[in-house]
């Protein structure tokens, strides 16, 4: 189903701000030298929120483990999860491209079976693309999914499911790794490339040497796009929280204050009162 048709559920269709995205919109976005701006969704309401605010491309990412599950990485986050938020998020998104994370190890099964994945969260969801972790060695996966009709964008630099393997979150340097990584991605037939902590000028460099997008996350301002963790850029996330992201609103504080505000009128008595009553 094309973002543009009836959701299959009775939620209310937000506001249309414009055409579908695809992912022909994004290619001549970036040979526009247009910026693409993607973020992370998780539910209905923020997802509405965010098509309607013009955000290009909605990411079910599965960042939603620790951020909306409480844990502390990615890598319990099932296919369950992430159809489930996906789904979600689909319903609302009318213009915006809605791409889901495949979780650990989902997308290092090798082609058949990453396939299988891919096609049954695309089912269900009704998402437009599929984002997997990996470049050089994912080629043969991406090529697959690629065949079978599924938009891929591959996900290269710091690979937040391997945290284990690499001792930690950390800004990927070896920039000859990551350029081949990306090259082997886009000649596999992804559509887009997210690019993760690695240094500004080499997020320049791959970005001017692929012809498909570039989406940076801590990667600094030449990537042909940006995407952000929604919960970090509004202040609802509370452990740490990294440097390349901006605090544009600060709504755990405003939920906070929200909270203890509904708390004192309660224990007040002054909620509720005689016109939020019924006579
Ligand atoms: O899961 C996620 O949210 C991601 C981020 C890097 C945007 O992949």
């Amino acid at each position: 189903m094309s973002p543009s048709e009836t959701p299959p559920s009775s939620a209310p269709a937000p506001a249309s701000v414009g055409k579908p995205v695809t992912v022909s919109t994004l290619k001549a976005m970036k040979q526009r030298g247009e910026r693409i701006t993607m973020l992370t969704a998780y539910d209905f309401p923020t997802a509405r929120w965010l098509d309607e605010s013009g955000i290009d491309v909605l990411l079910v990412g599965d960042s939603l483990g620790m951020v909306v599950q409480g844990k502390t990485t990615t890598v319990p986050v099932s296919v369950r999860d992430m159809i489930y938020h996906g789904e979600m998020v689909a319903r609302a998104a009318r213009r915006a491209m809605v791409m889901v994370d495949l979780p650990f190890p989902h997308g290092q099964l090798g082609p058949r079976a990453t396939l299988r994945v891919a096609a049954r969260i695309m089912k269900r969801t009704l998402c437009q693309a599929i984002k997997l972790e990996g470049g050089a060695e994912q080629a043969e996966t991406i090529a697959t999914l690629v065949n079978a009709g599924i938009p891929v964008m591959a996900h290269v630099g710091l690979r937040p499911q391997s945290v284990h393997a690499l001792g930690g979150y950390k800004v990927m340097r070896d920039a000859e790794r990551v350029l081949h990584d990306a090259k082997c991605a886009e000649q596999a037939g992804a559509f887009g490339i997210l690019v993760e902590c690695v240094p500004s000028d080499l997020a320049r460099r791959l970005s001017s040497e692929v012809k498909v997008p570039t989406i940076g996350i801590g990667a600094g301002p030449h990537c042909d796009g940006q995407v952000l963790v929604t919960h970090d850029m509004l202040g609802l996330t509370s452990g740490y929280v990294p440097k390349f992201v901006r605090p544009w609103a600060n709504l755990g504080r405003d939920m906070k204050q929200a909270f203890t505000a509904y708390r004192d009128s309660v224990q007040a008595g002054t909620f509720p009162d005689a016109g939020e009553s019924f006579q």
